[in-house]
C-alpha cells in the first residue's frame, strides 16, 4: 500500500470514493473544499492510500495548538477496498503526523448510527469519549472516539 500527500488533481478521487460510499453531493462538495484547504495549512494534512494502482481511501487531519489534540476530519475507503487494512494504515499515518506536531492525542467524531465506523475505531483502540446530542442533524447524535498517546 502506498500513502501519499494530497495534490489538487486528487480531488476527483475523493469525489469518486464518496460517491461509491453513497454520500450526498453537499457532503462531497464540502469534503473537496476541506481537502484543498487542509492540504495547504501548516497544522493539517490530507493523505491518500493507493492499492493495486487505484486510490482506495483518504484521510484528513487537523492539529490544534491550544489543547494539543489532533482531529480526524474525514476518513473514507472505497467499498471495493473495505477490510483490507486501508483505513488502519491511513489512521497510522495521521497519528504519526499528530505525534510530529507534539500532540497529546487524537479524536474523531462520527454519527451514532455509523456502526461500521464505530467498530473500526474500537478495533484500533479508540475509546468512546462523549456523546453530542443532535450534532449531525435533528435526531442524529454524534459520538467522539479518542486516543491519547501517553
Ligand atoms: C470505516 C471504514 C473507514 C473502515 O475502513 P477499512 O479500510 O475497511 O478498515 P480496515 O480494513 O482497516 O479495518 C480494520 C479493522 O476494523 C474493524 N472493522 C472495519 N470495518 C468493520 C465492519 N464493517 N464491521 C466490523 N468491524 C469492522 C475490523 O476489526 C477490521 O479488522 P479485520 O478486517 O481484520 O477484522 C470504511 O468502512 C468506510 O470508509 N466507511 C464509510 C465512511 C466512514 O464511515 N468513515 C469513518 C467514520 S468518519
Amino acid at each position: 500500500m502506498k500513502i501519499s500527500a494530497y495534490r489538487t488533481e486528487d480531488a476527483i478521487h475523493i469525489r469518486q470514493i464518496l460517491t461509491d460510499v453513497g454520500w450526498d453531493e453537499r457532503y462531497i462538495k464540502a469534503f473537496e473544499q476541506a481537502a484543498e484547504h487542509l492540504s495547504q495549512e501548516s497544522h493539517s494534512a490530507v493523505y491518500l492510500a493507493q492499492l493495486s494502482n487505484e486510490t482506495a481511501g483518504f484521510i484528513f487531519v487537523e492539529y490544534r495548538t491550544w489543547n494539543r489534540l489532533a482531529q480526524i476530519q474525514g476518513l473514507a475507503v472505497a467499498p471495493s477496498f473495505f477490510r483490507k487494512g486501508v483505513a488502519s494504515e491511513l489512521v497510522k499515518k495521521v497519528e504519526d503526523f499528530a505525534r510530529s506536531q507534539q500532540a497529546r492525542g487524537i479524536y474523531v467524531d462520527t454519527p451514532i448510527n455509523n456502526d461500521r465506523g464505530r467498530r473500526f475505531y474500537e478495533s484500533i483502540g479508540y475509546k468512546l469519549g462523549y456523546l453530542m446530542p443532535q450534532y449531525y442533524d435533528d435526531g442524529l447524535d454524534g459520538v467522539t472516539y479518542q486516543k491519547f498517546f501517553y
